[in-house]
């Protein structure tokens, strides 16, 4: 029987491949990232199954074209890159990697906050560039305490729950704003408390996004916003960078509406050395690592197979989106 065929839009791990030849025909794009949309159109015309990226952009002209297609499965958590609705009119299974990363995102989220608060990165580019000329004065390269300071988490799901564990042991006030809050059990256990956005923006020194990007939270965080967060603010996301309006962040930093920001997600990306951002001393920028260490971008690896596996044969993948 012929193999059936599978395209990547970019290369995975060496185990993955040869998991995946093993099943199926496939072809990888190589060239350069991420793949033209009229190439994609191409290369899926036949196929039957799609492993995908964040950066490719999986729209419903796409999903008319690939008329064998039954299963999309991206290597992230976020599906906000594929056009779930009309995957689902279609009947193509989605698969998508949540829980794998989940460590390794809030991680990066406190990593960020506590650079931010301490000026890690600001005092290697000090030293960097031969500018490390005061020693250990009273008012030197001061940074802030975590301790007793309100974090205001963004969507308490996986990300947002491991976040205020790893929080808590700096002995931070956690408050949270979901679209539902959790159980009064989980609020105990976490050490969270349920209040509203308002209050959210209003209360906290930290605040770090992790909700989906959707039509809802498109450009949710603008000026509207920061004018009510507090001047010392700091603004932490792993999330999507479409949730904030980059152009209102960046008007905010300067005119010191809001204390700082610790980013690894931006509307368009890859940002270049000239993006404004990277002009503000008090803004942490990471080059979308959410989930980028080697543990967890093996797993994330064996989940998408797995995903696409189940999902090739018209079975519901493990982790789910749509149909
Ligand atoms: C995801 O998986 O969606 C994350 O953005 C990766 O860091």
């Amino acid at each position: 029987m012929e193999k059936k065929q599978v395209f990547l839009t970019r290369t995975l791990h060496n185990f993955a491949l040869k998991e995946l030849k093993k099943r199926y025909k496939i072809e990888i794009h190589s060239g350069k990232i991420p793949i033209s949309k009229t190439k994609l159109q191409v290369k899926i015309q036949n196929v039957e199954g799609l492993i995908c990226f964040p950066y490719d952009k999986i729209d419903r002209n796409l999903i008319d074209n690939a008329k064998n297609l039954k299963v999309i499965s991206t290597y992230s958590v976020g599906f906000d890159h594929i056009d779930i609705e009309y995957a689902k009119i279609k009947k193509i299974r989605v698969g998508h990697t949540p829980e794998v990363l989940t460590n390794a995102t809030a991680d990066l989220a406190i990593s960020l906050m506590l650079d931010i608060l301490r000026r890690v990165s600001e005092g290697d580019r000090i030293i960097r560039s031969g500018k490390w000329l005061k020693i250990y004065g009273a008012y030197d390269y001061v940074g802030t305490d975590p301790q007793g300071k309100t974090l205001g988490i963004f969507g308490l799901g996986r990300i947002g729950s491991t976040l205020a564990k790893r929080a808590k042991s700096f002995d931070m006030k956690i408050i949270y704003h979901s679209r539902n809050p959790v159980s009064k059990n989980k609020e105990k256990k976490l050490g969270v408390k349920y209040v509203s956005f308002k209050k959210l923006i209003t209360q906290s020194d930290i605040i770090s996004i992790h909700v989906p990007h959707t039509k809802e939270t498109n450009q949710l965080f603008n000026m509207k916003i920061f004018k009510k967060m507090k001047k010392t603010a700091i603004l932490i996301n792993t999330a999507r960078g479409k949730i904030i309006n980059e152009k209102d962040l960046i008007i905010a930093l300067n005119k010191k509406i809001i204390g700082g920001a610790g980013l690894d997600v931006y509307e368009l990306e890859p940002i270049n050395k000239k993006h404004p951002l990277t002009k503000f001393e008090n803004v942490i920028l990471a080059p979308h690592v959410g989930s980028s260490t080697k543990e967890t971008r093996k797993k994330m690896a064996e989940i998408t197979i797995k995903n696409l596996n189940l999902g090739i044969n018209g079975k519901k993948p493990i982790y789910s989106v749509g149909y």
